[in-house]
């Protein structure tokens, strides 16, 4: 998976890039990470990308000519031209489904903004995938790509070492519910004891209190993501009786605050 980002600040990747797990893809050569500097694209002699909006206002309006020039010489670097996405808040929204459909592509080239925006004439002519990360304004669109990165190389195969680890992750699965609650050693902290059933080593019974786990702490927590047989019901009575599995994961919330 080849991830192209094109940035006026490409020294803000050097930390994520070098760390954890992207850092073994990378070594591993599952994924590749090119940076592109737009000022490299500017023609003009003091390398200008930006300049005032037109009708005026605040702030600074990201030039297209060189963010054209950038966009369509770094695709044409490879073969598979790759799936263009600007990062902007004003794109859809991600969601682990848009992930997923990222996921499918070889290549992506990122475009991030900073300043007051770009130029419309910059997705007038472009036409990418505009991707929100969020309801909020960043200053700019790097954080937003390497959360991108950073979601999608979750899905190239290789790059967890258990492929089935993503496949529970909240959001993911046929049923998109959050995941259920997690324990290690020890088994015992502060009186907080690890549910019986999940050191049994009965897997049938692990799975089924894992199941109903995460769909009773998604009704609590976000009922928008639960079907909707479970959303009625949630919302119909709400302080119902919780299962064991939930209860108990309430109890433990409720203990842990200070
Ligand atoms: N740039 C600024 N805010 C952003 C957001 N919420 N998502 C993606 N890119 C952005």
């Amino acid at each position: 998976m080849r991830f192209d980002v094109l940035t006026l600040f490409p020294e803000m990747f050097a930390g994520y890039l070098g760390e954890s797990l992207l850092k073994l893809a990378v070594q591993r050569k599952l994924v590749e990470v090119r940076l592109h500097d737009i000022r490299g694209w500017a023609t003009d002699k003091h390398k200008k990308v930006d300049d005032r909006p037109f009708g005026g206002g605040p702030g600074m309006v990201l030039k297209v000519e060189p963010v054209v020039a950038c966009v369509e010489a770094v695709r044409q670097e490879h073969p598979d031209p790759g799936h263009l996405v600007l990062l902007t808040p004003q794109g859809r929204r991600l969601d682990q489904a848009a992930v997923e459909q990222l996921a499918d592509h070889r290549r992506i080239v990122l475009v991030c903004g900073r300043y007051e925006g770009f130029d419309e004439r910059i997705r007038l002519v472009l036409r990418p995938d505009e991707i929100s990360i969020g309801d909020y304004v960043l200053n700019g669109g790097e954080v937003a790509a390497m959360v991108v990165i950073d979601a999608v190389i979750r899905l190239v195969p290789g790059v967890l070492g258990d492929e089935s680890s993503s496949q529970n992750d909240s959001f993911s699965g046929k049923e998109r519910l959050l995941e259920h609650a997690q324990y290690t050693r020890p088994r015992e902290y502060r009186g907080l004891e690890v549910p019986e059933v999940l050191v049994s080593g009965n897997h049938e019974e692990i799975a089924c209190w894992r199941a109903e786990d995460a769909r009773v702490r998604t009704l609590r927590r976000r009922a928008d993501l639960a079907g909707p047989p479970d959303r009625d019901l949630a919302a119909q009575d709400n302080s119902q009786e919780q299962s064991s599995a939930a209860a108990h994961s309430a109890e433990q919330a409720r203990k842990d605050q200070p």
